[in-house]
């Protein structure tokens, strides 16, 4: 199938690429490299030995878009287009809501005129707040106590992709609930390339590792927890990845919800020594105060995603954290050690 993938320059956009360049899929990718760099595509070309066609352009852009869909023959849609900090977002809300909402709604304006009614969104854990019980299934409580703007562009994209569908049943639509997101793909030529300071955990333990920042600061270990540091459900880039092909391939009518998560729940001090011993080196690190808006734990089960995709995570947390070790001291500098 031709796949139009937004946002496919990014972190786990480009992981994709290569599950669907492998998969016998033609991915086209529209990305305005506000949070990536086209570097990524380059690699993905080394690495699958394909050509990748991409369009530089702003997914808000319907003209743009509009290009894109007359020229190619799109069959369905993966969106990961968006900005995703967490705290870039409580700081500038106008901008999160704008990016994330105005794309989505342009993006299905355009497929409405074209008869493309098959798009995969990128959800995420944010959406179920603060947690009732554990681990979460997708039918647990969402929309309550979610603390940042970024979160609630989520939830709200959510709610208006399920009125496409009341609207129009013809819509397939699958809400992919991502965990969090680690690791590369294993020849080390891609991976997360954070912009400044990495927000997320593991990037951050990586920049240590290879000498960029002095210790990883440990957000409390008084959290009622294994060791009393947050948990999280870690996922490998290259499994999502998959997801997406798995999501495609047993697409159906209506809305389906699935989150993409391990079941298991791995603590920071964890994190931390299991990259210490993919790295083979120590890493530093401090505790200090909580960060606000952050939960103890939040670990989800995939069962549902077993069941109807035929798919779950297979790759270890040590495999995340070597694979992530590689391209970190292979590109200390991300995209730009080029
Ligand atoms: P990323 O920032 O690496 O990728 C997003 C891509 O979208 C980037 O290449 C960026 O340049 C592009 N982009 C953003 N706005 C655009 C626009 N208006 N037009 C065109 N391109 C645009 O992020 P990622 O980690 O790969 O995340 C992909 C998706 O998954 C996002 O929607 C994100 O919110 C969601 N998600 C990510 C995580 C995570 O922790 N990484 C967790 C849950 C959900
Ligand atoms: N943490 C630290 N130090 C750091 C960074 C994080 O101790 O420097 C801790 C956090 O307190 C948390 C864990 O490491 O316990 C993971 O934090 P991340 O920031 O990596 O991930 P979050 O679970 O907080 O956030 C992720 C995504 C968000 C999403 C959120 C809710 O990055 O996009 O899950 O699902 F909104």
């Amino acid at each position: 199938m031709n796949i139009l993938v937004t946002g496919g320059a990014g972190y786990i956009g480009s992981h994709t690429l290569i599950a669907l360049l492998e998969s016998g899929h033609t991915p086209i990718i529209i990305d305005n490299y506000c949070n990536a760099h086209p570097e990524s595509l380059r690699r993905v070309e080394q690495i699958t030995g394909h050509s990748v066609i991409s369009y530089e352009a702003d997914v808000c852009d319907a003209a743009a878009l509009e290009r894109v869909f007359t020229k190619h023959q799109i069959d369905a849609v993966i969106h990961f287009a968006g900005l995703k900090s967490v705290g870039e977002s409580v700081a500038n809300p106008i901008e999160y809501y704008r990016n994330n909402i105005t794309s989505t709604l342009s993006l299905l304006e355009v497929m409405r005129t074209h008869d493309v009614k098959q798009l995969i969104f990128s959800s995420s854990a944010t959406v179920y707040g603060e947690p009732e019980s554990l681990p979460l299934t997708e039918d647990s409580r969402v929309g309550v106590g979610i603390t940042n703007p970024y979160g609630q562009t989520k939830f709200m994209i959510e709610q208006i992709l399920r009125d496409v569908v009341t609207s129009d049943p013809e819509w397939q639509i699958t809400l992919l609930r991502y965990f969090n997101p680690v690791g590369a793909h294993e020849s080390g030529l891609i991976g997360e390339d954070p912009q400044g300071t990495p927000n997320n955990l593991l990037p951050y333990i990586a920049q240590v590792a290879v000498g960029q920042r002095s210790h990883v600061s440990v957000f409390d270990d008084d959290y009622d927890t294994v060791d009393g540091t947050g948990v999280r459900d870690y996922i490998h880039v290259v499994d999502l990845a998959r997801g997406h092909v798995a999501a495609l391939d047993h697409a159906a009518p209506g809305v389906s919800t699935y989150n993409l998560a391990t079941g298991t729940g791995t603590s920071v001090l964890q994190l931390i020594d299991a990259f210490s011993k993919a790295a083979g080196r120590d890493i530093p690190y401090e505790i200090v105060e909580r960060r606000p808006g952050d939960v103890a734990a939040c670990y989800a089960s995939a069962d549902l995603a077993e069941r109807e995709l035929n798919w779950r995570a297979q790759k270890t947390i040590a495999e995340a954290c070597q694979d992530s070790w590689r391209w970190q001291s292979q590109n200390p500098n991300g995209y730009l050690s080029s």
